[in-house]
């Protein structure tokens, strides 16, 4: 990890004179257009003053990206506030330094490797399931299905939910991903949060949720067959730390809701994103069901790249300095300084990627993206748990429809960025037509196979 801790005297980007309230109503309901106007003022690296929450340097250029995110915790960490205000003291949010690492190091297992190979099953499963119910030739707004689609998927992967359960968690669940997201953006306290008091609400959801979880922990701690479960749920409750404690229930119950929260409204707006962006490309569109017809990836895996290089849903990502102060490119930044990513400006950086502004999958055809201007992610030591899991899911929601479906094409212009609170959708909700494929294909997985094969019906 490069060492930049430093105890030099500041030496700050430039920042905006505009009064620090509205610098903060700017960041608050135009993030892009915010970050963008100063980046184009200032370029790469600018300051904001954004009371409640303090001073934030925003950076863009994927060197000082590359030097934040493999900065030791210890000098660059856990951003405050975070996500964990919402999610809970127990969510990996929440955690910085030792703690922060022994928990990643019981998540990441479940998300990886073997693990992961099992739920390619259950995730062909729900989107061939979803798309039984898609109507024909009349416009459908796909975010609703691809949501219902991630949520299902999370709450037989994570939860390992069934019956009545996993219909109270589908009914519980999205209401308080929708009311956390908000929350994440107000302050602790002020007139708007008394006023709004969206906590009350909240707090009655996560009651219930509590109990519905709490009963399947209960659940999994009786099952005989505990060891052979690959839900997430059956993982933590077995897990250990290095001291030989396990997980307490409570904190079980923050990171199952982590992990719904972080996961299940980010893969699905990807994939309204990326028909969105198909039924734009009708030549890419071509392609690439001659390929699924064909049993081939490679152009979808790209594509795939490229919706979340030029689509990202999370636009930026933060840490904050804790050492006395932090040295990062030709800046001295002070202790309690964030010092936030701006994912969106970064992926859109014109060295990184030429013509950065042009949809182009083929820029990933036989070529890995950079670690440090490709970061839908995020990076370091807090990236993406569940990276791996969201990309193998939308690998196969996309399969799914491009061998069910034929996508209507259209001329009309791209769909805007709406804010959703935490993740950026296509404004109308990935708007499409399809058609059922006249000799639809059925997908087979093959648990041995990481490609899925195709049999003609
Ligand atoms: C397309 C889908 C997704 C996107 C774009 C996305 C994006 C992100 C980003 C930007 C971060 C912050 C990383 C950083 O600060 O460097 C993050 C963290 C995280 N994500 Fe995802 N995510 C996605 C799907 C998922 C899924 C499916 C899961 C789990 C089921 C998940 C679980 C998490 C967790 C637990 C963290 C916190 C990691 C930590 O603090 O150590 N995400 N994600």
């Amino acid at each position: 990890m490069t060492e930049s801790a430093t105890a030099d005297t500041p030496r700050l980007p430039p920042g905006t004179r505009l009064h620090p309230a509205l610098q903060s109503l700017g960041m608050l309901v135009a993030r892009r257009a915010t970050t963008a106007a100063m980046r184009r003022r200032y370029g790469s690296a600018f300051t904001l003053r954004l009371p409640p929450f303090g001073r934030i340097v925003v950076v863009s250029d994927p060197a000082l990206v590359k030097q934040l995110f493999t900065t030791k915790p210890s000098i660059a960490g856990n951003a405050e506030p975070n996500l964990g205000r919402v999610l809970g003291d127990g969510s990996i949010f929440n955690l910085d330094g030792e703690a922060h690492r022994q928990r990643r190091k019981l998540l990441t297992p479940p998300f990886h490797g073997r693990r992961l190979k099992a739920y390619e099953g259950l995730m062909a499963e729900e989107a061939l399931r979803e798309a039984a119910t898609w109507p024909q030739g009349r416009e459908i707004e796909t975010l609703e299905p691809f949501m219902r689609i991630t949520l299902n998927i999370i709450l037989r992967a994570v939860f390992g939910a069934r019956g009545k359960e996993l219909d109270e968690l589908r009914e519980l669940l999205p209401r308080m991903v929708e009311l956390g997201s908000r929350l994440a953006l107000l302050p602790e306290s002020g007139l708007l949060v008394s006023v709004v008091n969206p906590r009350g609400r909240y707090q009655a959801l996560r009651r219930r949720y509590d109990e519905v979880v709490e009963g399947l922990i209960a659940g999994a701690l009786a099952d005989p067959r505990l060891e052979e479960r690959d839900d997430v749920l059956a993982m933590l409750v077995q897990s250990r730390y290095e001291d030989g404690e396990p997980m307490s229930h409570r904190h079980v119950a923050d990171e199952l809701f982590t992990l719904l929260a972080a996961g299940h409204e980010t893969t699905a707006t990807t994939l309204a994103w990326t028909v969105e962006r198909l039924r734009r490309h009708p030549r890419l569109l071509h392609r690439l069901v001659e390929e699924v017809d064909a049993g081939g990836s490679e152009l979808r895996h790209a594509t795939i790249l490229e919706v979340q290089r030029t689509r990202p849903v999370i636009v930026a990502t933060a840490r904050q300095v804790k050492a006395p102060s932090m040295r990062l490119g030709e800046w001295v930044i002070p202790r309690g300084y964030g010092v936030m990513v701006s994912i969106d400006l970064v992926q859109r950086d014109e060295s990184a990627f030429p013509h950065a502004d042009r949809f182009d999958p083929d820029r990933f055809v036989g070529a890995a993206p950079d670690t440090y201007a490709w970061i839908p992610f995020g990076g370091g030591t807090r990236r993406c748990v569940g990276a791996a899991f969201a990309t193998l899911e939308m690998d196969v929601v996309l399969r799914t429809l491009l061998q069910e479906f034929e996508l209507r094409t259209t001329y009309e212009p791209g769909e805007r960025w709406h804010s959703r609170g935490v993740a950026f959708a296509p404004a109308k909700g990935g708007r499409a037509v399809v058609h059922r494929r006249s000799a639809p294909a059925r997908v087979t997985v093959d648990v041995r196979d990481a490609a899925a094969r195709t049999v003609p019906a």
